[in-house]
C-alpha cells in the first residue's frame, strides 16, 4: 500500500522508490488479480498520507477499502468500534468501514461469501458511498458497491493472460441467497500476470471500476452504470452483480445493461493545446453547434422564407427536443418552473431565466441545490423542476432531485453526461452534447447549457402565436451563435495583454445587469476558482446600494454593457463609474459607436460580435473565460487543477 500527498506524479515517484526498495523489477510478477487506488477529496481530516485511502482494518490488512462519498454516522460507528478495542489511525469517516468488515467477519459462526459480508457492513452505513474492498481472507476476490456516489464497471474482453487461469484459491462458495450465474466473461486475471492486450483468441476479461467514464474510456467502451445498492463481486475470472433491498434486506443477482460509451479517447486528450481549460474554451464554436445539432433547423431564415406552399410555415417546428416531446403539455401546465443547480450550472439557469419567463409566461424560480435542501423549500406536484448539471453526479443536485421527486413534481435533467445519475434518475431530459469536459473550470458546458435551456423555452412556447416573431429572432440567433463565438475567440491576444496589466491585482469586480448579471457572476467564479484572485459578480442595478463604496481609481472593474434592453441603463452605470474615476474595462458590441464615443479612449474596450440578446451572454463570457485562463497562467498556477477543487463534487455536507 503506497500513499502520498500532492499530485499523482508524486505517487508515481514514491511507487518507483518502493519498487526499488522491494527489489522488484519490471520482469517479475506480483501475485494479485486486483488492485485498488484512489485520489482523495478531503472531507474529514486534512490532505496527508495518513488520511489517504486505502484504509485498512489493522496492520495485517485483512480488509482494505477505498471510498468516494461521506459516511454520516461514522462517529457513532467509531465510538462503537473503539469500545470493541479497535484503534484508529486517521481522521477519516472511511476508516470505520474496513474495521467494521473485520469486526463482523470475526463474529461470524461460519464463513460467508465476501459480497454477503459487505452487504452486512453497508447496512450499517448512513450517507453516500462508492466502495472498493479487498481482503486477505478472500484472496483473489474484490467487492465493489455503491449508494449515492457514482460507480461504473468497465469490461474489456479478449485480453490474453500469460498463463492459464487458475485462481489463487477457489472462490468462496455462494450461499443460496447469493447464488446465480455470472453475467460477465469466462476468465479473469487470477494469477496476477500482466495482461497482454491483443486480438488473440483467448477471451480473457479485464474489469475496471471507476467513478466516471473518462477514467476507463482508454481501456474499454463497454460499461455498466451501477445502481444504488448494487454490489459487484469479482471472483474466479468472472463478475456478478447483486442488488440488496432496504425493505427486506435480501440481495438478489441482477442483470444490468452493458452500454457503449459514445465518448472518444480524443475527448480526454489535450489535442494540441497546453491545458484542458484552453482546449475547452476554444472548442466552444463547435460545442454550441453540437448542442443544436439535429434539434434546430440551422437555416438563419425566418419561417416565411422556407414555407412550403399550402402549409402554415409556423406549423413547421424549427426546434425539436426528442427527450421532452412527450412531456411538453405537462410542463406547459406547470404552476412554476424551478431550476436547480450549483456553481456554473446555476449561473446557466440564471442567464436563461428571462428568456424562459418571456417565452412561457410561467414563473421561473432559481434554486442553488444545497440551499433548496437547507430550506426544505416547498415543491408541489404541479411544479416542473429542471436539474442542471454538467457532470450529472453533483451530490447536492442529486439530493435535491430525490427531494423534488418525493413531492411528485415532474423532474427534468439538463446534463452533459450520458448515463450519469441525474440523467438516469430524472423523468426525462436533454443532454447538452458538449463532449467530455475535463478542466475543473466549467467553460464549454456553460455555453451549451445556455443554448440547451433556450431551446427548451422555444419548444415550450411553440404553440403561442403572440411569441412567434420573438421565437424566430432567437432561433435565428442560435443559427448565428457558432460564428459569433468564433469571433469572440479572436480576442485572445488582446485579452492576454490585458491580463498582463491585471495579474498583480488583489481583486476584480464584474458588473452586469439583466441576463448579463449571470455573465458577471460566472466571470467572477472563473477568475476566483482558477487564478485565486478575489472576484465578485455584481448586479449593476445594486451598485448604488453598497458596491459603489468600493470604487476608486485602482480597483479594476469589468462592466458588461452589450446592446440589449439593459444598454441604456448600463451606459448610465458607466457614466457614474467614470464620474468616480473608476478603472474600467468595458465589454461591448463590435459596432457600438455610442460606447466608443462615450468612453473616448479612456478605457479598454472588449468588443464582441452581436447576436440576439437572449444569446449574447454566450458570446460575452468567452473573453472573460480567456481572462481567467491567462490570469491564472501569469500568476503561476495550475489552470486545470485548482487547489481544493474537484471536477465532480460527489460529496455533500453531513
Ligand atoms: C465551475 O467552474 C465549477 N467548477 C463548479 O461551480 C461546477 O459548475 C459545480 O460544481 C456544478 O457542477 P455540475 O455542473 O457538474 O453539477
Amino acid at each position: 500500500m503506497i500513499k502520498a500527498k500532492g499530485k499523482v506524479d508524486d505517487l508515481v515517484k514514491l511507487t518507483t522508490e518502493e519498487v526499488k526498495n522491494f527489489n522488484l523489477s519490471g520482469h517479475q510478477t506480483v501475485k494479485s488479480a486486483a488492485g485498488i487506488a484512489h485520489t482523495r477529496w478531503a472531507t474529514h481530516g486534512p490532505p496527508c498520507a495518513r488520511n489517504s485511502h486505502p484504509h485498512v482494518s489493522s496492520a495485517d490488512h485483512e480488509f482494505v477499502v477505498v471510498h468516494n462519498g461521506t459516511i454520516t454516522n461514522f462517529r457513532a460507528l467509531r465510538e462503537f468500534l473503539k469500545k470493541e478495542g479497535e484503534t484508529f489511525e486517521s481522521e477519516t469517516d472511511t476508516e470505520v468501514i474496513p474495521k467494521l468488515c473485520k469486526f463482523l467477519y470475526s463474529r461470524l459462526p461460519e464463513p460467508i461469501p465476501f459480497p454477503q459480508l459487505v452487504c452486512e457492513v453497508v447496512k450499517q452505513l448512513e450517507g453516500a458511498y462508492a466502495l472498493l474492498i479487498k481482503s486477505s481472507v478472500y484472496p483473489g476476490e474484490l467487492v465493489a458497491c455503491r449508494r449515492g456516489s457514482p460507480l461504473i464497471l468497465g469490461m474489456k474482453y479478449g485480453v490474453q493472460a500469460a498463463t492459464p487461469q487458475t485462481p489463487n484459491t477457489p472462490s468462496t462458495p455462494l450461499t443460496p441467497r447469493f447464488q446465480g450465474t455470472c453475467v460477465g466473461g469466462p476468465q479473469y486475471y487470477e494469477n496476477g500476470q500482466m495482461p497482454i492486450t491483443n486480438n488473440n483468441s483467448q477471451q480473457g476479461l479485464e474489469l475496471f471500476l471507476a467513478s466516471e467514464a473518462s477514467a476507463v474510456v482508454e481501456h474499454t467502451k463497454q460499461v455498466i452504470y451501477l445502481e444504488d445498492n448494487d454490489i459487484v463481486h469479482m471472483h474466479g475470472g468472472q463478475y456478478t452483480v447483486y442488488n440488496w433491498s432496504d425493505v427486506d434486506s435480501a440481495s438478489v443477482e441482477v442483470r444490468r445493461t452493458i452500454q457503449t460509451l459514445t465518448m472518444e479517447v480524443s475527448q480526454i486528450m489535450k489535442g494540441g493545446y497546453n491545458h484542458y481549460m484552453e482546449k475547452e474554451i476554444f472548442e466552444q464554436a463547435e460545442t454550441v453547434s453540437q448542442t443544436l445539432q439535429g434539434r434546430v433547423k440551422v437555416t438563419p431564415l425566418s419561417p416565411m422564407k422556407y414555407a412550403v406552399p399550402g402549409i402554415d410555415p409556423y406549423l413547421m417546428p424549427r426546434v425539436r427536443l426528442g427527450g421532452l416531446v412527450d412531456h411538453i403539455p405537462t410542463i406547459r401546465r406547470s404552476r412554476r418552473l424551478i431550476f436547480v443547480g450549483c456553481g456554473t450550472s446555476y449561473h446557466a439557469a440564471m442567464c436563461t431565466r428571462q428568456t424562459m419567463e418571456e417565452l412561457t409566461d410561467i414563473p421561473v424560480v432559481l434554486e442553488i441545490a444545497s440551499d433548496l435542501l437547507d430550506r426544505r423549500c416547498p415543491i408541489f406536484r404541479d411544479d416542473t423542476v429542471f436539474f442542471v448539471s454538467q457532470s450529472g453526479e453533483t451530490a447536492d443536485t442529486l439530493r435535491a432531485l430525490d427531494y423534488a421527486k418525493a413531492s411528485g413534481a415532474l423532474c427534468i435533467g439538463v446534463t452533459n453526461t450520458v448515463g450519469s445519475a441525474i440523467a438516469r434518475q430524472t423523468h426525462c431530459g436533454i443532454h447538452i452534447n458538449a463532449g467530455a469536459e475535463i478542466g475543473v473550470a466549467s467553460t464549454k458546458a456553460y455555453t451549451s447549457q445556455i443554448a440547451a435551456i433556450t431551446m427548451i423555452a422555444l419548444v415550450l412556447s411553440e404553440d403561442t402565436i403572440s411569441k412567434r416573431v420573438r421565437r424566430d429572432e432567437i432561433i435565428d440567433g442560435l443559427c448565428q451563435l457558432a460564428d459569433c463565438v468564433r469571433g469572440a475567440l479572436k480576442l485572445n491576444d488582446q485579452i492576454r495583454e490585458m491580463s498582463e496589466e491585471l495579474k498583480d491585482e488583489q481583486s476584480l469586480l464584474v458588473f452586469g445587469r439583466g441576463r448579463n448579471y449571470a455573465t458577471a457572476m460566472e466571470a467572477a467564479l472563473k477568475v476566483k476558482e482558477v487564478s485565486y484572485m478575489h472576484s465578485e459578480g455584481i448586479n449593476a442595478g445594486e451598485m448604488k446600494h453598497g458596491p459603489l463604496a468600493l470604487v476608486d481609481d485602482k480597483l479594476p472593474i469589468v462592466v458588461v454593457a452589450t446592446q440589449d434592453t439593459m444598454h441604456n441603463k448600463m451606459q448610465g452605470v458607466i457614466q457614474q463609474l467614470m464620474a468616480r474615476s473608476a478603472r474600467l474595462i468595458i465589454v461591448c458590441n463590435e459596432e457600438d459607436e455610442e460606447m466608443v464615443d462615450m468612453v473616448g479612449g479612456r478605457y479598454p474596450l472588449i468588443q464582441v460580435p452581436r447576436v440576439d440578446e437572449a444569446l449574447q451572454p454566450v458570446v460575452n463570457i468567452i473573453p472573460l473565460q480567456l481572462l481567467s485562463y491567462h490570469l491564472t497562467l501569469l500568476r503561476g498556477y495550475n489552470v486545470d487543477q485548482p487547489r481544493n477543487l474537484a471536477k465532480s463534487v460527489t460529496v455533500t455536507e453531513e
